[in-house]
């Protein structure tokens, strides 16, 4: 075994056990404009898996009061997120899981 074919297997199993998903069927794809940025462009959009959250969460608790319930009409950046808005408002360390760089991978799934 090649120490890059070892490399690939390790992360790997990282991602696996990290639970890295891939995007599926009514999950709900970022779109993003044309040239946005250094920053954006070396992360990938990011998935947000709306049937776990609806397993979860009444609509109205997102609906509109968090997001409007139409597909590109949320203009979502980082730092509203990491000012507590939009997916912020959970993913704050208390009902769910705090953004920080052990988190990137979780939203911005590279497919
Ligand atoms: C809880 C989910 C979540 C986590 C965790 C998260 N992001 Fe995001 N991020 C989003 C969403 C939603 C958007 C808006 C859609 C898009 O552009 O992908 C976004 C947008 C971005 C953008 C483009 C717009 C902007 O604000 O510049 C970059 C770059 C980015 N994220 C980087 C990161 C990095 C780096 C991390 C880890 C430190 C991270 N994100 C963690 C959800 C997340
Ligand atoms: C945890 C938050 C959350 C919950 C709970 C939630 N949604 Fe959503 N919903 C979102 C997000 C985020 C988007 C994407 C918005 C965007 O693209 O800017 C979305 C998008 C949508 C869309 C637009 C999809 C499209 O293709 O235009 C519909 C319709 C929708 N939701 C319906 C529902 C219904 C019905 C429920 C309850 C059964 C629900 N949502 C529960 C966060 C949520
Ligand atoms: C109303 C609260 C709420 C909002 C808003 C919210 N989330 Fe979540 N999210 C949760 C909870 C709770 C979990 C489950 C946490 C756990 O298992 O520890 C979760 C889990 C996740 C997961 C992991 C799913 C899995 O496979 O286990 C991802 C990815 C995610 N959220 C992305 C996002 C993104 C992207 C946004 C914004 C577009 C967002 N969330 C907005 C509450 C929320």
């Amino acid at each position: 075994m090649t120490m890059r074919s070892l490399a690939a297997g390790v992360l790997m199993v990282l991602m696996l056990v990290a639970g890295a998903a891939h995007a599926v069927l009514g999950d709900v794809k970022f779109q993003r404009e044309e040239g946005g940025g250094d920053a954006a462009g070396s992360t990938p959009p990011a998935v947000f898996p709306h049937w776990k959250h609806r397993i979860q969460y009444k609509c109205y608790v997102c609906h509109p009061a968090i997001f409007q319930m139409k597909a590109g009409a949320n203009d979502i950046t980082m730092e509203q997120i990491l000012a507590g808005k939009f997916c912020g408002t959970c993913h704050n360390g208390k009902q769910a899981w705090a953004v920080g760089f052990d988190t990137c991978p979780k939203c911005h799934v590279d497919e």
